[in-house]
Parts: C-alpha cells; structure tokens; sequence
C-alpha cells in the first residue's frame, strides 16, 4: 500500500460503566430505545478502558475494523449506524458552514483498530466503552463536537453512558425518533471522591447469552419485565436523590435492589436465563453477612448480564471488605483475580 502523507489518524479512549438502575429491554430494537431510564457510574480509566484509532486515508478502498487484533465483519449493522450517523452529522455540520468540521476527509475510507485491556463480552460492559470510544474518536477525526451520546446509543444502549464521566443517567426519551433518549450526566466524577468500586471476575468467558437476545427475550415473555418499567422511574429519583446526598446506605440498598430485580427479570423470562452462577450467589451473601455484621450498607453489589461480581463501597472499607473475601475465596484457589478500581 502506498504511504498516504495526508492520512489522518486519531486516538482515544473511553471508559466502562456499571449500572445502578439496569437498562433491560427496548421499545424499538432498531433504534435502541429503551423501556425504562437508567443510571450509572463511569470508572476510572486506569484500570478497564477501550482505546480505539481511526485513520482515513484517499488509498483505503472499504472501511474496516480490527478488534482486539482480529477483524470483524464491518457490516455489522450497528457499526454501520454510527459510521452513517457520525459521517452525517459531519456532512450537515459542513453544510452549516461549521469551520472546525474537518470536511475533506469525508469522502475517505476509514481502517479502524480498538482493543479492550478486560475480557470482551464477559459482562464487563465492553460493548458501552467499546462503542462509545468509536463515536468518540470518528466524530473527533471530523471535528464533530457536542451531544454523541444518541449516536453512541444506536451502536449499543449501554454506551451512550459512557459518553460521560461520573454519575449518568440515561433518559428513555418519548419520541418516536429517539431525539431524546439520550445521556446526561447527574454529577462528575470529583463528586463523590470517596466511592471505589471493586470488580472481581468470576468467570472471564463469553457470557452464554448477549444482552441484546436475553433482553429480547424478556420483553416478549416476561411479566415481570412490564412491572419493572412501572418500577424503576421512582427508583431514579430515589437514586439520584441518594447520589446528590453521597448516601451510601440508601445507593447501596437501591442499587442491590435493582440488581436482583434484574435478574429475577431474568429468572421470569421463558425459557429462563442465568447469568449468576453459585460464585456470584457466594458473593451476594458474604455482602449481605458483612453488613449485617455492622448493622449498615457499607459495600453493595451489582451483576450485570454474567457472572462476575461489581461491588460498590467508599475508601475506608475497601481493604478490610478485599480481606473477606480473599478469606472466604482463597487466591491460591481463585487465581488472585482481584481488580481495585476508582470511580
Ligand atoms: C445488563 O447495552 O449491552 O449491562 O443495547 O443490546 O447493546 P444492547 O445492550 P447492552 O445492555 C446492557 C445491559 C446491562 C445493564 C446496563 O448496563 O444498564
């Protein structure tokens, strides 16, 4: 291949999240809108992020995309939705007249590269950092700046959250077009400086089944599923109430709350799906004995769609909560699988 003198290339990075209030199910499947809002928090990128470069060059005659070293099908319909909506937003910018949209490089093709440094669909939320470090990093080629998180949205639900840092929600919107589902940050990440969260893997394999079929399987057959989208508003305001007020108790009860309540969602959809396995049931105890033992909420857990186990808790009882469960969990058993992380 020729060496392109004018190819441009850029690089960034973009973090995972953890729900508190899970996003399970959609009211349109096409355009990833939700049946309820949800709310998350942004780690630190220190330790779990995906870091994705794009370059556009005159020689490139398809776009294409490596992740984690391995090419993947470009015409993946959800890649295909934010090359399309990025490059359109670009296409208008330029037609507005905008002087920072970087035009000529529209008509390029684009090779894209993206690497996770924690286990791809494992439950770790790899598709939200995933997809919102490639909306971030085209826009950022086409000097696209603003609201992305609808873009990001469309590549993956959960990604649109990881468009901010901090404390975000994800609003469900109510038109038909998705305008205004979209993510808006409730706090920044120097809120709530004292907050960890701790991450223990159970199990780092592919999850038996995605998040996008488990939860088109509960919209058609559970019930509980529908009783949940009448919960969860005033669970939202609850927990942005708790967040402004750094009230561990109240964030951690309602975000444990709403963890079960996903995966009994779960349990109730036909033929039932398990993303817990006996390790994670383990975990969920020895939480429950550990505050018990206090008489408070001083560490708090949440699963998403697998099996390994997020747990929120504040500075002061990180070290003694890791002791627990190296006592209960051997390392020489478990491998020493233990990752500390900062929100
Ligand atoms: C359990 O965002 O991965 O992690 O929109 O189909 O790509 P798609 O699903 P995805 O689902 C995430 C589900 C969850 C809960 C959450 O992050 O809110």
């Amino acid at each position: 291949m020729a060496e392109d003198r004018n190819a441009l290339r850029v690089t960034c990075t973009a973090p995972v999240n953890i729900a508190v209030v899970k996003y399970w199910g959609k009211r349109n499947a096409d355009l990833i809108l939700p049946i309820n809002s949800s709310l998350s928090v942004t780690l630190h990128q220190n330790q779990l992020k995906s870091t994705t470069s794009v370059t556009a060059s005159q020689y490139f005659k398809q776009d294409r995309i490596w992740i984690n070293g391995k090419e993947e099908n470009i015409k993946n319909p959800r890649l295909q939705i934010c090359l399309r909506e990025v490059r359109r937003l670009a296409r208008k910018r330029r037609n507005s007249g905008d002087e920072n949209s970087n035009t000529l490089i529209l008509n390029h093709k684009v090779h894209i590269y993206s690497v996770n440094n924690f286990p791809t669909a494992a439950g770790l939320a790899s598709s939200a950092a995933g997809y919102a470090c490639l909306v971030y990093a085209l826009a950022k080629l086409y000097g696209l700046e603003g609201e992305l998180s609808e873009i990001a949205r469309q590549g993956s639900g959960s990604a649109c959250r990881s468009m901010y840092g901090g404390f975000v929600q994800w609003i469900m919107g109510v038109k038909e077009d998705g305008s205004d589902s979209i993510a808006q940050q409730i706090e920044p990440e120097t809120h709530w400086p004292e907050l960890r969260i701790l991450v223990f893997v159970v199990n780092a394999e592919q999850k038996p089944i995605s998040s996008t079929a488990g939860m088109q399987a509960s919209v058609k057959t559970s019930p509980l599923l529908k009783h949940r989208a009448e919960i969860v508003p005033n669970r939202m305001m609850e927990m942005i109430t708790a967040i402004k007020q750094r009230d561990f108790e109240s964030f951690g009860q309602l975000t444990m709350k709403d963890s079960n309540q996903f995966h009994a969602t779960c349990l109730d959809t036909f033929p039932p799906i398990f993303y817990l396995n006996e390790i994670s049931k383990c975990i969920i105890n020895l939480v429950h004995s550990y505050n018990n033992h206090f008489e408070k909420t001083l560490v708090a857990y949440t699963f998403d769609a697998g099996p390994n186990a997020v747990i929120y808790t504040l500075e002061q009882h990180v070290n003694e909560f890791v002791e627990v469960v190296k006592h209960s969990f051997p390392p020489e058993e478990n491998g020493e699988q233990l990752d500390q992380g900062h929100s």
